[in-house]
């Protein structure tokens, strides 16, 4: 019952500034007392110095938009997490964008044989410099972790690939660009789009979700992009798309996987406070902890 926290202002995976104070946003809408609430010992380990881009921050190089500040900045997230693991706690990050997602991984899953991932997210995340209409490494991470895009990213802490993509299920997915598509198709990956959401429901969802990876896991990582979210109901993010996720349906989510017992870390990236309404994403943000981390009366 210890959860470790680790808040990432990190905003140059993408273009729209203010996700930096994600973090920030985060814990001012109450999430340390939240989950103290629920008996957690909260050990906040402050946040992560991002680098500065060196020159003009709309530069690219190979169409990989900072990449080298992108790259230092999960390297450096990488090194506490994995000092979280070690420790035996449950390293719980706060974005930023969802580029930060490599840094977590790479933390991660060396202390793991097969470590799962379920991302819920509107978005693939699966892109490379090659495939990327936008050059923004928050479209990337997913496809970085399974070891495919630049060196810089994908060898973080020095090994590579962090999963593999039988291992991983995304939820909530309704912007998948061409190249996505393809990635999905020919690694097999396992995804509900919304249309299964809509079709088969959320319970049914996430009953599969968690029998999938419990035969075949030995840890579960939840990244949180609360751009899964419908933007009526989580307005502060930089890439919003409409007819996402319900507040309920994400709240059942949460719920069931606390029920579970097998989630071993999480992060909840791309709250953007300047794009928000009144702190609003970032308190749906500590409101789906509090479910994830066992709120729900018995
Ligand atoms: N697929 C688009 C791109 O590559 C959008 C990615 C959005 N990613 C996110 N983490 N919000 O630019
Ligand atoms: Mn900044
Ligand atoms: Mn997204
Ligand atoms: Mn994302």
């Amino acid at each position: 019952n210890h959860l470790s926290v680790i808040g990432v202002p990190m905003d140059l995976g993408q273009m729209r500034r203010g996700v930096d104070m994600g973090p920030s946003a985060i814990r001012y809408a109450g999430m340390i007392e939240r989950l103290e609430e629920l008996k957690y010992v909260i050990d906040d380990l402050g946040d992560i110095d991002i680098p500065r881009p060196e020159r003009n921050q709309s530069e690219k190089l190979d169409n990989l938009r900072n990449l080298n500040e992108v790259a230092e900045g999960s390297h450096r997230l990488a090194v506490e997490v994995d000092k979280v693991v070690e420790k035996g706690r449950f390293p719980l990050v706060l974005g930023g964008d969802h580029s930060i997602a490599m840094g977590t991984l790479a933390g991660i899953a060396k202390h793991y044989e097969n470590l799962g991932v379920i991302w819920y997210d509107a978005h693939g995340d699966l892109n490379t410099g090659d495939s990327s209409p936008s050059g923004n490494i928050h479209g990337m991470p997913l496809a970085v972790s399974l070891g495919i895009g630049h060196e810089k990213l994908t060898n973080i802490l020095d090994y590579q690939p962090k999963i593999k993509p039988e291992n991983v299920v995304i939820v909530g997915a309704r912007s998948l660009d061409e190249g996505e598509r393809v990635l999905i198709e020919e690694k097999g990956m396992k995804v509900f789009t919304m249309h299964e959401v809509d079709s088969m429901g959320m319970p049914k969802v996430m009953e599969e979700t968690i029998q999938y990876l419990k035969d075949r896991t030995d840890g579960v990582h939840l990244s949180l992009d609360l751009d899964g979210l419908d933007p009526n109901e989580a307005p502060g993010v930089g890439t919003p798309v409409m007819g996402g996720l319900s507040y309920r349906e994400s709240h059942l989510a949460m719920e069931m996987l606390y029920q579970s017992q097998m989630i071993t870390s999480a992060e909840f990236v791309e709250v953007n406070p300047i794009l928000d309404e009144k702190n609003k994403t970032a308190s749906v943000a500590v409101g789906l902890m509090g479910s994830l981390f066992g709120e729900k009366l018995k």
